[in-house]
C-alpha cells in the first residue's frame, strides 16, 4: 500500500507551534491520479513530503508499497528515492553551475552512468525548450524552468510520481502535456499524486482529495 496512518504533523517556529494535521489517514490505489486541492495552507506540500517520507512526521506511518518509510535508515530511503520514488517540489532546485541538459540528467551524473541523454532531450523536445539543452539555469524563465524540473522527474521515471503544482508558470497549453504525460505513466502502472490549484490539472484525476 502507498499511504498515510495515524499521522500528526507539527511546525514549530521559536516558541509557537502549529500543528497541520493530526490522527491524518490517506490511502493511494496503485495506477491512480490522486490529486490533493484545498486552499493555500491547507497542507497540500506537507502531505506530499510525508507521502514519499521526505518529511517526518510526529507521529504515525507513511507506507510506500507495504514499506514504512518512517522506519527506514537513511541510506535504505535514500535508495528508494533514488530508484523508486520521485518527488518534485513546488519551487525548482537547479544546479547553477551545469547546463540545462545536465540538470534534467543530475542523477545519472552523480551515479556515472550518461546513457540516457537522448531520453533526456526527447524529454526536453516534448517540453518544447530542446533548443535551451546547453543554457545555464540562470538563462531560463520561471516556466522554462520548470520543465526542466518536470524532464528531471520524467527521466527517473519513478514507480510513485509526487507532484508539487506541475503547472507552476506554464501556459495551458504545457500544462497538457505534462498532465497528458504523467497520466499515461498511470496507464503503465504508475501511481501519481499532484497538489494543485488548477483546474485544467483537476481534469485529469482519478479522484481528488480536498485537504
Ligand atoms: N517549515 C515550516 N515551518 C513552519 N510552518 C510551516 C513550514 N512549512 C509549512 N508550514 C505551514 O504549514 C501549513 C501548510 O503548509 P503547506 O506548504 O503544506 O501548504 P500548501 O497547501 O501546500 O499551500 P500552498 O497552496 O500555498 O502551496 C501552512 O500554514 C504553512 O505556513
Ligand atoms: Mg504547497
Amino acid at each position: 500500500m502507498i499511504g498515510l496512518e495515524n499521522i500528526s504533523k507539527k511546525y514549530t517556529r521559536g516558541s509557537r507551534t502549529f500543528e497541520v494535521f493530526s490522527n491524518y489517514d490517506l490511502k493511494v490505489n496503485r495506477n491512480e491520479l490522486l490529486v490533493l486541492s484545498g486552499r493555500s495552507g491547507s497542507g497540500k506540500s506537507t502531505l506530499l513530503a510525508l507521502l514519499g517520507g521526505y518529511l517526518k512526521a510526529d507521529e504515525g506511518k507513511a507506507f510506500f508499497d507495504g514499506i514504512d518509510l518512517s522506519s527506514q535508515k537513511d541510506a535504505e530511503l535514500s535508495h528508494l528515492h533514488t530508484e523508486r520514488i520521485g518527488y518534485l517540489p513546488q519551487s525548482n532546485v537547479m544546479v547553477s553551475e551545469l547546463t540545462v541538459l545536465e540538470n534534467v540528467m543530475l542523477k545519472s551524473l552523480i551515479s556515472g552512468d550518461p546513457s540516457d541523454s537522448e531520453k533526456a532531450l526527447l524529454l526536453l523536445d516534448l517540453f518544447g525548450i530542446g533548443d535551451l539543452a546547453d543554457r545555464f539555469p540562470h538563462e531560463l524563465s520561471g516556466g522554462e524552468l520548470r520543465r526542466v524540473s518536470l524532464a528531471r522527474l520524467f527521466l527517473s521515471d519513478p514507480d510513485l510520481y509526487l507532484v508539487d503544482e506541475p503547472s507552476g508558470g506554464l501556459d495551458k497549453e504545457a500544462t497538457r502535456i505534462v498532465m497528458d504525460y504523467l497520466k499515461e505513466r498511470v496507464n503503465d502502472g504508475k501511481t501519481v499524486v499532484v497538489a494543485t490549484h488548477d483546474d485544467i490539472v483537476k481534469e485529469y484525476a482519478d479522484r481528488i482529495l480536498e485537504i
